[in-house]
């Protein structure tokens, strides 16, 4: 059916408000949806079954839940009207097939309004993510410092003071903990997702990325790769066990955690004798004697390292235990007698190691 030119440009410019019969009680109905809806978004213990084990598990669940809410309200708005004027301004019965509806032109409050209010709502939900982030990357997480490190197919977890990595993550609970995330410098991408603390990150090789938590719910959880890494990548999981301090310290003290500085780790037993004097005289004679301390080269004699009235203490200060020599020898030493580079620069391994000290320890028994 067409229409004349200004009859055409008075229904353009001039649209017919007419929002139908049942306008304003559907839109109490989108009212009252919404809320039921909202209130069962900020009760219900979202997301369902996943404890909050720490920090910032709460304020990642506020946000989850804010968005619940406005997605509930914006849903119900956009479907009930959506519905409602497509069965309100249906074809009429026996209209033309290629007929259409009235066609509303240049309505600028209309545009407005449906530009401000996504507008304030993008800005809204921006301010309050970029706000928890901030307090995420700020928050002093500094108490206690792990490496996180994917490989194909698992983790391992380096602490201070620790030599060997780990194969479990253990946290004391109460405790905000840094955690660096990396994967190994030959390996691929993985993720490194904890998500009874809402925490994830990529581990990438050659790049170290730091999530921040506290735990503040002693329990087992799960760690999990969440970048698809290769064929095992379903079996890559890995374990954090959040314990008191108490039980924490003796985990770590078993770990060979007693040793400041490392070495602590380095098992002795499989040490021998005869291969530690092959390696002294290459690696060690240049510096160190087999005679007295007093015998100096660069170094004291180490003779009688374990067993000498007059030196009764290491260089380190400590008592001379295998493990403390140990660990002088694979740190290195700097101090008032002089500089021996770790056992890295010395090219020591730490079955090397365990030979030489079983060498020394020989020797004292002279
Ligand atoms: Cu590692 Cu998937």
């Amino acid at each position: 059916m067409p229409f004349r030119e200004d009859q055409l440009a008075q229904r353009v410019v001039k649209p017919k408000t007419n929002l139908g019969p049942g306008f304003w009680p559907i839109t109490a109905l989108i009212v009252v949806v919404s809320a039921v809806m909202v209130y069962l978004v900020e009760t219900s213990p979202l997301p369902i079954g996943l404890v909050q084990a720490g920090g910032p598990a709460d304020s990642v669940d506020a946000l989850f839940r804010f968005l619940g809410a406005t997605g509930a309200v914006i849903f119900n708005v956009v479907t009930i009207y959506t519905i409602y004027f497509a069965i309100v301004f249906r074809a009429p019965k026996g209209a033309p097939p290629n007929s259409i509806g009235v066609q509303i032109h240049d309505a600028p409050v209309l545009e407005f309004w449906w530009t401000a209010i996504p507008t304030i709502l993008v800005v809204i939900l921006s301010i309050y993510s970029v706000k928890i982030w901030a307090d995420l990357q700020n928050t002093a997480g500094d108490v206690l410092t792990v490496e996180a490190i994917g490989y194909q197919f698992g983790f391992q977890f380096r602490y201070p003071k620790l030599t060997t990595p780990t194969s479990e993550l253990h946290l004391p609970v109460g405790t905000p903990t840094t955690i660096h995330v990396t994967s190994r410098s030959t390996d691929v991408i993985h993720g490194f997702w904890i998500p009874e603390f809402r925490q994830k990150a990529d581990m990438v090789p050659g790049l170290v990325n730091t999530i921040r938590i506290t735990p503040t719910r002693i329990g087992t959880y799960r760690i999990i790769c969440s970048e698809f890494c290769g064929v095992a990548h379903g079996g890559m999981k890995g374990t954090l066990i959040v314990q008191s301090q108490q039980d924490f310290d003796k985990w770590f003290a078993q770990q060979g955690g007693q040793h400041a500085g490392g070495g602590g780790g380095i098992p002795l037993s499989a040490g021998t004798v005869s291969a530690g004097q092959a390696l002294f005289g290459q690696k060690c004679s240049v510096c160190h004697s087999v005679g007295p301390f007093s015998q100096k080269i660069v170094g004291p004699g180490l003779g009688q390292i374990f067993n000498d009235p007059a030196h009764p203490k290491l260089v380190d200060g400590a008592a001379p235990t295998p493990q403390d020599a140990a660990k002088i020898i694979h740190d290195g030493y700097s101090g008032d007698i002089g500089t021996m580079p770790s056992a890295q620069v010395n090219g020591l391994s730490n079955p090397d190691i365990a030979n030489l000290v079983a060498y020394l320890a020989s020797l004292s028994k002279k």
